[in-house]
């Protein structure tokens, strides 16, 4: 082989290196996920249309399993969750974190077994609080003061419920201002510095319906660095030692929480799992040797590590306007399936799939169809010169906060969601069509 289809060879590895590992390529500049060309589900389901491939997901969370094989591995529902979604977790041994009584009921609902599932919240609503109580989640992560005493009445005299303290470690990590949650400030768990996650505990103590299991904390997402979950794993044992030594207990759990970061374009860096894994063991051993502590069990809760890159989003194009110097590529989806470009500034790969470019790349941004000039999906992207109206664009690393802080903005209604395993795909949520919307209007 020469260099050059070497060189070709590598860069075009290197073009897929944010897809889903059964992504392959098709003649004529087609490509397949899980087996099935992207082509023929935009035909088959029409667009926009998420793709959700299920070997990869299960193969994440065995990749977790195998890198944290003494904890528990809770995958953060928020992300993405449907029925199937929380049956191949759950077939795949992880546990779940829910946020809210819908994620809640609908694992539950889906057979995800309750006592593997941990609610959090910073606000949670009496129903979200009832609905665990009926259900019996597994573990509720105490967020403030005043959710002590409401919760220890919810329960009610003779009953216990295990409960977690969310402790803000002080530590700042993740890749936007928007998803850092490790320092004071911002409106999650209580703070180390201030005293109230010590204040906390003993009122929880204080509670015979409450069963206080452990330690939570969640610094932040996005994150592609080992450092910063160390040191907050240092400080909460350290905490663990000061509760053992002020009140005589042992905690037996401590749980690290997610925002383990990802690749959405190739060279971007992600979290290494493996070293995660090795080094928060080790400072957890050191850690509570040094404090004279038993090591407790460890969990963590990846979200976006396991959804994300098994999705992908594919667009028709609708229009192409070349205009002050400047190529725009509009397509049928936008700000309302993806609002994480216009949130946090997130840089995305979109492709084009289903025939091959007769022109050099050029360079272009896509836009959604919203009536707003900040539905921007992929801002100065290498789109094929000759891109045009009903070309289909394909964009990795979709499958998570996509569909799931989908919106209902200009009654576009939100797009289905298709697994494909195997050669086959099958629709695991339809379009929101506009009897759905319409049928939310009751009054006139
Ligand atoms: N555990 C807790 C308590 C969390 O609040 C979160 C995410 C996770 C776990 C999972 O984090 P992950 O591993 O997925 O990063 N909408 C934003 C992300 C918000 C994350 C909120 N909490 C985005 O699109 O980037």
């Amino acid at each position: 082989m020469t260099t050059a289809v070497l060189s070709g060879l590598a860069a075009g590895a290197e073009e897929l290196s944010v897809w889903p590992a059964s992504t392959a390529r098709l003649p004529h500049g087609g490509l397949t996920v899980g087996g099935v060309s992207l082509a023929e589900i935009a035909d088959r389901f029409d667009t926009p249309v998420y793709v959700l491939d299920e070997g990869e997901v299960r193969a994440r969370c065995r990749t977790y399993r195998a890198a944290f094989p003494d904890a528990d591995v809770l995958y953060a529902a928020k992300a993405f969750l449907s029925r199937a979604m929380a049956r191949w977790v759950a077939e795949e041994g992880l546990g779940l974190d829910v946020c809210s009584a819908g994620e809640l009921e609908l694992a539950v609902t889906a057979g995800f077994p309750a006592d593997r599932i941990v609610l959090h919240g910073n606000a949670k609503s009496p129903r979200d609080i009832a609905t665990a109580l009926r259900l019996g989640v597994g573990r509720i992560v105490i967020d403030s003061l005043s959710e002590i005493a409401r919760l220890a009445a919810a329960v009610g005299p003779g009953g216990r419920q295990k409960v977690m303290l969310r402790i803000v470690p002080g530590i700042s990590a993740g890749a936007h201002e928007k998803i850092r949650t490790g320092t004071d400030g911002q409106k999650f768990g209580l703070s180390l510095t201030d005293g109230s996650a010590q204040h906390a505990v003993p009122r929880i103590l204080g509670r015979p319906e409450l069963e206080l299991t452990g330690l939570h904390c969640h610094i932040g997402s996005q994150i592609n660095d080992v450092k910063p979950y160390v040191s907050a794993l240092r400080r909460l044992v350290g905490l663990m030692a000061r509760i053992r030594d002020a009140h005589g207990v042992v905690l037996p759990e401590l749980d690290m929480g997610g925002g383990h970061g990802i690749a959405y374009r190739p060279g971007e860096p992600s979290l290494d799992l493996t070293a995660l894994a090795r080094r928060l063991r080790a400072e957890l051993g050191a850690s509570c040797s040094a404090a004279g502590l038993p090591v407790p069990r460890l969990a963590v809760e990846p979200g976006r590590a396991v959804a994300g890159p098994a999705g992908v989003a594919v667009y028709r194009v609708l229009a192409v306007k070349r205009t002050a110097g400047r190529v725009f590529v509009a397509v049928d989806g936008g700000m309302s399936d993806n609002p994480r470009p216009a949130l946090y500034g997130v840089r995305y790969a979109p492709r084009l799939i289903g025939r091959r470019p007769a022109a050099d790349p050029c360079t272009a941004t896509v836009v959604g169809r919203h009536c707003e000039a900040g539905d921007v999906l992929a801002a100065e992207v290498q789109l094929p010169g000759d891109v045009r109206p009903g070309d289909l664009l394909a964009v990795p690393a979709a499958g998570a906060y996509h569909l799931s802080m989908a919106s209902g903005y200009n009654l576009v209604g939100r797009p289905p969601l298709v697994a494909v395993d195997g050669g086959t795909a099958r629709l695991l949520v339809r379009r929101e069509t506009l009897d759905d919307l319409r049928s939310r209007e009751v009054g006139d």
